[in-house]
């Protein structure tokens, strides 16, 4: 095996192993109660199915991400992977399918890496092992309705370093054109046809060399999400010490860009949408925890488009990057281009750092983010 960590990128490497569950089950008073067989691991990447199957008739289709890290004391760390197992239930439970239950999604991502083990980066490539958990319907149905079988699978694959060289920005384009879910959709759920729903949006924007920033899919005027990440937004709230009349000096708030060497900064917020059809990120659940520690005030709610211009850093966040940093966005139907910054800021840099330091158990994990797992 003759892998160049650091040059991998985030694409499909193929492993030893893949581990396997199947469900049969049937419906009984409104629940699906069935049986979950033990994960197995197994060599074979194909697998048969109906032709009929509900994932591929229905869109019967969940998936997750998730990774390993090889930290600097050689302890290989699984981050928050509870947290992908209760996201993969609720949405299995949005597209009526059974789910694996948290034990045994544990379970599988583990064999998965204890089977694949060789496949870890070490530590300093940047690079780590993903665990992308599918979980498919495998019932065979032509009439319109959920099936009664269904398959977990997780497929690891180690991936480069998001950022190859320095930790840059990248630009986005907004878009009001394309919606990838409904407001009262599937967007909350973590479901192949959004990702099929999004591409023409997605593709069109880097034509043009962006990605593709998506607004509410009721009004378009508020932010949803970045391609497919969470979008931040970072305000820096000024008090600022001024001479008047008399002598005295009096203290001003302001919401704008840092101004003069007496401006002093009162406080940070630390914005994000609150949207019914936006994926709830872990790490931007992750930051949004370290963002409240440094004292930051954090703010879930609908951010119109226009405060891109009222902020000074942004920025895209979600397992792959972890924060993707935004330098310029562009409004193509009000002809207006957002600057935000030309290199990363310094608080998503330290938000980023804090989070990469627990991630590789440069730091103590104070909130037991991290499973520490035996090879
Ligand atoms: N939003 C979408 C649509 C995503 O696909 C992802 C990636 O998983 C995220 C947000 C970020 O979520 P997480 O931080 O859990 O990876
Ligand atoms: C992420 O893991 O951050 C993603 O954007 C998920 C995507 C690769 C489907």
């Amino acid at each position: 095996m003759n892998i160049n960590w650091s040059k991998l990128g985030f694409h499909y490497t193929e492993t030893d192993y893949i581990v396997r569950s199947a469900f049969h089950g049937k419906w009984e008073d409104g629940r699906l109660a069935g049986e979950w067989e033990k994960p197995y691991a197994t060599k074979d990447k194909n697998i048969s199915l109906h032709v009929s199957a509900t994932c591929l008739q229905y869109g019967q289709e969940a998936f997750e991400g998730l990774k390993a890290f090889r930290g600097a004391d050689g302890k290989i760390r699984l981050f928050r992977w509870e947290e992908n197992a209760r996201r993969m239930q609720r949405s299995a439970e949005g597209l009526k399918m059974a789910a694996p239950p948290t034990e045994l999604f544990g379970e599988a991502v583990r064999l998965a890496l204890k089977k694949n083990i060789r496949f870890l980066p070490p530590y300093g490539t940047g690079a780590t092992l993903y665990f992308r958990p599918l979980l498919i319907g495998t019932t065979p149905r032509l009439g319109v309705g959920p099936g009664t079988d269904f398959e977990f699978i997780v497929i690891p694959s180690p991936i480069g370093p998001y950022y190859e060289g320095k930790f840059h920005c990248t630009s986005f384009v907004l878009n009001r054109k394309v919606d990838r879910s409904a407001p009262l959709g599937t967007g909350q759920f973590k479901v192949g046809g959004n990702y099929a729903a999004s591409f023409r949006a997605t593709e069109a924007a880097h034509l043009a060399g962006f990605d593709c920033m998506f607004t509410d899919s009721k009004t378009h005027k508020y932010i949803d999400e970045c391609s497919a990440a969470n979008f931040i937004g970072i305000k820096r709230v000024e008090s600022r010490r001024s001479k008047v009349e008399g002598g005295e000096s009096r203290v001003e708030s302001q919401k704008s860009k840092v101004e003069g060497r007496r401006s002093k900064v009162e406080s940070i917020e630390y914005l994000t949408p609150r949207s019914s059809a936006i994926l709830p990120s872990i790490t931007n659940d992750s930051l949004m925890t370290l963002a409240r520690e440094k004292g930051m005030k954090v703010t879930r709610r609908h951010i119109r488009t226009e405060e891109l211009a009222d902020m000074q850093e942004a920025a895209a966040c979600g397992t792959a990057c972890v924060i993707s940093p935004i330098d310029k966005v562009i409004d193509p139907d009000k002809g207006i281009t957002y600057h935000l910054t030309d290199e990363p800021g310094p608080i998503l840099t330290d938000l980023y750092n804090t989070l990469q330091d627990i991630q590789y158990g440069r730091v103590e994990d104070r909130h037991g983010w991290c499973e520490v797992v035996e090879s």
